[in-house]
């Protein structure tokens, strides 16, 4: 079923900079009906990343915004807010983007940019820790659980406030790999639902 064609009011922009399994993962939820809502624009700061290569055959519009295009930093916070703005975004949903999000973008969403994280913050979050760093850190520091935090984005590194965690445990057996699988596995479950209640209040607002 076309986008167009669901009750749609909740207009979403997802920032990626990689593999993108969680943008496809909420744009196919927003496509089936599942979430009230229409992905409207992918901004990326990598031009090679397989989320916009996702974007390109899946036309979905898509901006790349980095210091290539953009030495000045004002220039792209302002580039940010003004595609944002041309698209009247309502949710913000950061899915493995690598970059900071410009504070003026931080004030004008304020409680509208949300990011998951691959463990149960505060633990193993900030600066460093992204990716399999992560999943790494949790084995070598023989945490007995791991998770899921999905959380408000402020000014630092996922410090903002926490919406929604779950845990899994962590196997005698595990390795980073093992870990990285299962919690990516989480976060496809858990991501959809939290955007879908967002859009959902949204709508009846
Ligand atoms: C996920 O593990 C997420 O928690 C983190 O970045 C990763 C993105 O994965 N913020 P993908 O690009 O959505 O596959």
């Amino acid at each position: 079923m076309s986008n167009e064609n669901i009750n749609s009011e909740c207009n979403l922009a997802i920032f990626a900079s990689g593999t993108g399994s969680n943008f496809i993962n909420i744009y196919n939820n927003t496509t089936s009906g599942e979430i009230l809502g229409k992905v409207k624009l992918l901004i990326s700061n990598n031009p090679r990343c397989k989320a916009v290569e996702f974007a390109k055959e899946n036309n979905i519009s898509y901006e790349i915004i980095n210091k290539s295009r953009f030495p000045d930093s004002g220039h792209v916070e302002k580039t940010i807010l003004q595609v944002l703005d041309n698209n009247n975004i309502d949710l913000i949903i950061l899915a493995g983007y690598m970059k900071k999000i410009p504070k003026g973008v931080i004030e004008k969403y304020n409680n509208r940019i949300m990011n998951i994280h691959p463990a149960l913050l505060p633990k193993f979050g900030g600066k460093g820790f992204y990716g399999m760093n992560v999943h790494e850190a949790v084995i070598n520091s023989n945490e007995k659980k791991t998770g899921i935090t999905i959380h408000f984005v402020d000014s630092e590194y996922d410090t903002g406030n926490v919406i929604y965690q779950e845990e899994i445990e962590v196997m005698e057996e595990d390795s980073a790999l093992t870990l990285a699988k299962r919690v990516l596995e989480l976060e496809h479950k858990s991501y959809p639902k939290i955007v879908k209640e967002f859009c959902n209040k949204h709508n009846r607002s």
